[in-house]
């Protein structure tokens, strides 16, 4: 089962309620990118703004992808504010105690991977994890290109996983569209974030129902 998640990175932040529940019924979790300004150079939302989205979908899984230096001095603020989730990224070098708060909190719990970061660097907290965030752009921006060397690594995901008989939920992010999702699917990405590729279209209930059919066919081909 392919899940979508819709990136409010490029929804409208001055009418984002209305482009949450434009994207209700194709959402199976809401990706929220929190940006320190410091791990990435950009600055984005913050645990006020998870409370207010709580508040206007109460039944929706939020989680949040924590671009920052420093996420342990902020678990306990998004936990707050309702998130359900939260990922940080391996290069913060703080894993075992970030996960470990998490776990806490009882936040679902996410481990994200840069482009040029090994497989490797993940590999030792599979089993301790609920989802790895597999970045197929550089953080820090919405609509770039997808870099498609990034898909061996979660070939490379997936075997461990299935091989450790791990229920590991693997999410993608960045670059994602009807185009690229095929590629991802199909080599075990089961989560496919879309910002641009939503929130940028005409329609983007319809875009994100592509996103899932070409993901979901690619899927049940190749795996
Ligand atoms: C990038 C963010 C992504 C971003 C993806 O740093 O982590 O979640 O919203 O945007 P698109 O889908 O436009 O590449
Ligand atoms: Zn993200």
């Amino acid at each position: 089962m392919v899940r979508v998640a819709p990136s409010i990175l490029s929804a409208d932040f001055a009418c984002l309620g209305d482009d949450i529940s434009a994207v209700a019924p194709e959402t199976d979790m809401l990706h929220v990118d929190v940006m320190d300004g410091h791990f990435v150079p950009n600055l984005t939302i913050g645990p006020p703004v998870v409370a207010a989205i709580r508040r206007h979908a109460p039944g929706t899984f939020l989680d949040c992808h924590l671009m920052m230096t420093n996420p342990g001095d902020y678990l306990d603020a998004f936990k707050q504010a309702g998130a359900d989730s939260c990922s940080v990224h391996v290069e913060v070098d703080a894993t075992a105690d970030l996960i470990a708060h998490m776990r806490r909190l009882g936040l679902g719990v996410g481990l994200a991977v840069n482009p040029e970061t090994p497989f490797a660097a993940a590999r030792p907290w599979l089993a301790d994890i609920d989802m790895l965030l597999i970045m197929t752009v550089h953080p820090g921006f919405g609509g770039q290109h997808f870099m498609a060397e990034v898909v061996p690594k979660v070939s490379e995901a997936r075997a461990a996983a299935d091989a450790a008989d791990l229920s590991l939920a693997i999410q993608v992010d960045g670059g994602i569209d009807p185009e690229t999702a095929p590629a991802v699917a199909a080599a075990g990405a089961d989560v496919l974030v879309a910002g641009s590729a939503i929130f940028g279209e005409d329609d983007p209930l319809q875009a994100a129902r592509a996103i899932r059919q070409a993901a979901a066919r690619a899927a049940g081909a190749d795996r």
